[in-house]
């Protein structure tokens, strides 16, 4: 299908190709839907070998904003801005001060913030060129690691009521949860888990955080491409998406999928494979949603507490899609686009 027809069918509203020839920039800033509120969601920087992957990857993300929203009810949309290039590039300041251009003339359909490869720093270079930007070195939290904090927070919630299904307890102490990816939210969810007492197996293609992970963590490492087969109770991916395809599921040696990438079913038929092993897959805009509830919760003023609480009901949603899905027979995949749906329309 072509990128248009595609644009088309999935319901985009806008789609926007930033070239600034100055600072270098290439960019695509995808829209999927207003219709709730504001569209929002991260800005990720990856070195795409085609333009075209890019902006595949921006509508992706975006629509799924939309699902996360909604399935959390939030007062928002879904969008999403991609930038090709490297984390640490020279020049990166100014080609996100180019794209905060881009997203000031959008005139507040879509606010940015963080997502894989940026951090607070390119969202302080977008802010200097725009309002529509959160997670700035001065949100909350100071540290700026707050949205993934967030988001991990919220899938310690998903694992708990998740494992309270599969296992009859939430209780995570010496439970095994393999982690896919030791970046923002992976360093954060292994901490907390370490908090509740789990083993950790952990898989970075950082070899430099995985050792810090088994120094600090007492985790166990793997190799990036052996994470699948690791034996565990909970399979946590944190990493890129698309991890849950056709030659992954058979590997998955797991009761429970539950992590915070975008994205993970490379397509909606391998919800039903990984069904079929008897895996209950944690819809990943349900428990990821997080650092979108935070930002919310932000923007409307709330303090740490209560954004916390909030960030906690990602349990209750969870909980609902399972309840879903045992009573429809569906998979908790497509019980959560139902919830999502039936959200969209109210
Ligand atoms: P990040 O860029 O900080 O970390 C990603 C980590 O995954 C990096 O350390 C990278 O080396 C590692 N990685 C990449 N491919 C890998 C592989 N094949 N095997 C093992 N490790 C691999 O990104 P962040 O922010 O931690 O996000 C992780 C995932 O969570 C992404 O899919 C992101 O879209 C999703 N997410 C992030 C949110 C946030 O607040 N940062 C919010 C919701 C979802």
């Amino acid at each position: 299908m072509t990128l248009w027809a595609e644009l088309d069918q999935s319901g985009f509203e806008q789609f926007v190709w930033c070239r600034d020839r100055e600072s270098d920039l290439e960019a695509f800033i995808a829209i999927h839907s207003t219709a709730r509120g504001p569209a929002l969601g991260g800005c990720r920087l990856w070195p795409y070998a085609r333009p075209e992957d890019a902006a595949r990857d921006a509508m992706r993300l975006a629509r799924s904003m939309t699902y996360k929203a909604a399935a959390a009810g939030l007062p928002y949309g879904g969008g999403k801005a991609v930038v090709i290039g490297r984390a640490g590039d020279a020049g990166n300041d100014r080609r996100f001060e180019a794209l905060g251009r881009f997203i000031e003339r959008l005139n507040g359909s879509y606010l940015t913030g963080v997502d894989v490869g940026t951090t607070p720093m390119e969202m302080d270079a977008v802010a200097r060129t725009t309002g529509y930007v959160t997670d700035t070195t001065g949100s909350m939290g100071g540290t700026g690691d707050w949205t993934a904090d967030m988001t991990a927070y919220g899938v310690l919630a998903g694992i708990k009521v998740t494992a309270r299904l599969v296992y009859g307890t939430g209780r995570l102490q010496g439970r095994a949860v393999a982690v896919q990816g030791l970046g923002k939210v992976g360093w954060a969810l292994c901490r907390y888990l370490r908090r509740e007492g789990a083993r950790l197996i952990v898989a970075d293609l950082n070899p430099r955080l995985v050792e810090r992970a088994v120094f600090d963590y007492q985790a166990m490492p793997v190799a990036a491409q052996r994470i699948y087969e690791a034996p565990c109770d909970i399979w946590a991916p944190c990493a890129m998406g698309g991890i849950l395809n056709d030659n992954t599921i058979g590997r998955l040696q797991c009761r429970i999928v539950a992590g915070s990438a975008n994205n993970q079913l490379a397509a909606p038929k391998h919800a039903e494979s990984l069904r079929q092993r008897g895996i209950v897959y944690a819809p990943d805009y349900v428990i990821n949603a997080g650092g979108l509830i935070a930002t919310a919760a932000e923007l409307e003023g709330d303090g740490p507490f209560r954004t916390r609480s909030r960030v906690r009901r990602i349990a209750g949603t969870l909980a609902a899609a399972y309840a879903e899905a045992e009573s429809a027979g569906v998979t908790t995949a497509e019980a959560a686009d139902r919830i999502a749906e039936r959200m969209m329309r109210q």
